[in-house]
């Protein structure tokens, strides 16, 4: 049976700051979903990381659907009219349009989707993670499909061993989708060439080159480029399916140990490693550092089982307390060099503002007469 995993989250509002939705807000939205939700969805997860609420879906109306990204819309709407009420921080702060157009995209929610054959058994992941943008998940991916030495399926594994195809999406173009697709592995160079630069290229999807089936995607959308200015950071989410042809669940776990730097944390404008964090986590030491979470799951005929909350284990404790280190580490030199973003990548206008005015008082000091060397006597 065919069905599409969906996943549309926003920040429509949090307690104390940036840090978690209040229960009353996510009740509100999980209601919504589950009073609307007939003959369009067949089964959905409500869950938040940091101040971003998440719904994951399953149904058979493909990528895209109009009716289940406005199911999502409203639902967001609804939660909003609670946040308002309550009070909270940054009510609605990620829907930035007023009427809905029949696609979340381009409207401030960030949203993923994958449509494929349900396999007997069909175990995936589904990621979310805050204070950080898309391109936090490009090292992930790349190591997870890509590097044998995180996973070694490539190795093992004859199918896994085809490599991979990777779709990477240019997200300063603002036209249009830019993609370009490259293979793994005989692409790997131009991949990183890519992939390193966070901040504009960013894995959209991945495909089986043994199958052709889809394997993981991210949402793309980045805030900055639709509002024009900073609302907060795109905080992405991704779904990536595990084992048989694609890397086991281990393996694509494997390089969320390195605690890896990536844009973010305080005020969007600055670098944070990014932790990996229990389900339902908050953010905290400067507004960060930036996490992610992760919920594997089986679906079956398109119901979910229980989530099981992959980075809850005394491994991931130690990992915690590692990355903790390399937050503290990087926050010591505050604002100087690679701790705070560059220029065209600043969240916030204070810095423009300031150069614009600084640029002015700046002066050029007049070339002097050059000294001219009065002839020695012989
Ligand atoms: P199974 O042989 O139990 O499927 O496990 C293989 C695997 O993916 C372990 O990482
Ligand atoms: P969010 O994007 O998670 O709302 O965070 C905004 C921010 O500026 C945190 O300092
Ligand atoms: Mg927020
Ligand atoms: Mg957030």
């Amino acid at each position: 049976m065919k069905i599409t995993l969906s996943v549309i989250k926003a920040d429509i509002g949090s307690i104390g700051g940036h840090i978690r939705p209040s229960d009353k807000v996510k009740q509100t939205v999980a209601n919504y979903i589950r009073d609307n939700s007939k003959g369009l969805l067949l089964d959905s997860y409500i869950s938040s990381t940091g101040d971003d609420i998440a719904i994951l879906m399953s149904h058979q109306r493909g990528v895209d659907d109009p009716g289940i990204h406005e199911l999502a819309w409203k639902s967001f709407m609804a939660g909003t009219e609670v946040a308002k009420d309550q009070g909270l921080y940054g009510a609605g702060q990620d829907l930035l349009k007023d009427a809905f157009s029949g696609n979340v995209r381009g409207m401030g929610p960030a949203s993923c989707e994958m449509e494929f054959e349900e396999r007997p058994n069909e175990p995936f992941l589904f990621f979310a993670a805050d204070k950080t943008d898309p391109g936090a998940y490009n090292l992930p991916m790349y190591l997870a499909f890509a590097d044998p030495m995180h996973c070694p399926g490539l190795l093992l594994s004859a199918k896994i061993g085809k490599g991979f195809i990777f779709t990477i999406m240019d997200v300063n173009y603002t036209k249009g989708d830019r993609v370009i697709e490259l293979k793994a592995p005989e692409q790997l160079y131009d991949l990183a060439c890519l992939l390193r630069d966070n901040e504009r290229f960013v894995v959209e999807s991945v495909r089986s080159r043994a199958s052709d089936e889809i394997a993981a995607v991210v949402s793309t959308s980045r805030l900055h480029n639709i509002a024009g200015k900073y609302t907060g950071k795109d905080d992405p989410v991704a779904l990536v399916r595990a084992q048989g042809n694609f890397p086991a669940t281990g393996e694509i776990l494997s390089p969320y140990r390195i605690g890896h730097y990536v844009a973010g944390t305080m005020r969007g404008s600055h670098n944070g490693p990014l932790m990996p964090v229990k389900l339902n986590s908050t953010v905290s030491f400067f507004d960060g550092p930036p996490v992610v979470t992760c919920a594997a799951f089986c679906v079956h005929k398109g119901k979910f089982t229980e989530p099981v909350d992959a980075f809850d284990h005394p491994f991931w404790d130690w990992v915690r307390n590692r990355t903790a280190e390399k937050a503290a580490e990087i926050r010591q030199q505050g604002f100087s060099g690679p701790a705070m973003l560059p220029y065209s990548e600043l969240e916030y206008g204070g810095v423009a503002e300031k150069m614009k005015e600084l640029d002015e008082r700046f002066i050029v000091r007049e070339a002097k007469p050059a000294k001219t060397h009065k002839k020695q006597a012989a």
